[in-house]
């Protein structure tokens, strides 16, 4: 009796087992197939995009804390015939390298600006950004403090973006699918509406309009990004040429 009870036992885990393998199989042959099912049905989801690229916990908690993650999900649910939508993600480095207690100095309500202020309501292919014009607007600009950003192209498809106390290059894309593009950046833009009292000494225009030059001499004949980016890097430097122009024009009047 045992030993008939024991070889039934044997024989149901054995059971029990090729069923597991054959489950494994298939579980496995389904994660394998690429076909439709791999592409995204609905609406992007910035949540997911930013938790796959894995550096970037601070400002998923950042989003959460001040709803922009939901609110932003909603807006591209809401809107694929729309702009768009592009968000600089500083990744965990950038907000390491805070001043200690930067973010603990900002009031809700500032934290929601900082936030609203890497998000632009509009998607940005990096070669649309070289024809961005200056300054851009974020979500944060529909308000009394309005948030802006400056795209300055630096050569070979590349741009800067700066808000006049912090500027930083936009580095690889973790999405670039209208209707969300996010690019990760190596510092948090820090906006210059809240920050830019306490800057040192910020002399933005004259130093940036230099190193602007100096990109474009660099990048010389190949830099079919300067001949599209008009409207954007000159964007930054129109205002010092301006002021030059119209010097020069009065001086012929004169
Ligand atoms: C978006 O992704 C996050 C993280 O994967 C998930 O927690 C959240 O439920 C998702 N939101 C929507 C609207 O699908
Ligand atoms: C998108 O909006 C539709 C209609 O309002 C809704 O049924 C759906 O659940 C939403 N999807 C997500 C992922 O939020
Ligand atoms: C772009 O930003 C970086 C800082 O991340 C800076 O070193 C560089 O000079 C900037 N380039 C231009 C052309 O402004």
């Amino acid at each position: 009796m045992p030993a008939r009870a024991t070889q039934a036992m044997a024989a149901r885990s054995g059971i029990v087992v090729v069923a597991a393998a054959l489950l494994a199989l298939v579980a496995v042959s389904q994660a394998q197939a690429p076909g439709p099912s791999a592409t995204p049905a609905g609406p992007p989801n910035v949540t997911a995009i930013l938790v796959k690229g894995g550096q970037y916990t601070t400002f998923i908690r950042l989003m959460k804390e001040t709803q922009q993650d939901t609110q932003l999900n909603s807006q591209l649910n809401n809107s694929f015939n729309g702009n768009g939508y592009t968000v600089f993600a500083p990744t965990d480095n950038a907000f390491n390298n805070l001043k200690p207690g930067t973010l603990n100095s900002l009031s809700q309500q500032e934290q929601v600006s900082l936030v609203q202020g890497h998000i632009l309501p509009q998607y940005y292919s990096m070669e649309s950004f070289q024809t961005a014009s200056n300054p851009v607007r974020t979500q944060a600009s529909g308000k009394k403090d309005p948030i802006t950003l400056n795209i300055i192209a630096t050569g070979n498809n590349q741009v800067n973006v700066s808000t006049g106390v912090v500027e930083v290059a936009v580095n690889n894309a973790l999405s670039a699918v209208k209707p969300l593009a996010v690019y990760s950046v190596d510092k948090v833009l820090l906006p210059a509406e809240m920050f830019g009292a306490k800057a040192p000494a910020p002399a933005p225009t004259a130093s940036k309009g230099d190193k602007t030059k100096k990109g474009e001499a660099a990048s010389g004949p190949a830099g079919s990004a300067d001949d599209a980016a008009p409207t954007g890097a000159a964007g930054a430097r129109a205002v010092g040429w301006g002021v030059a122009g119209m010097a020069a024009l009065l001086g012929y009047l004169l």
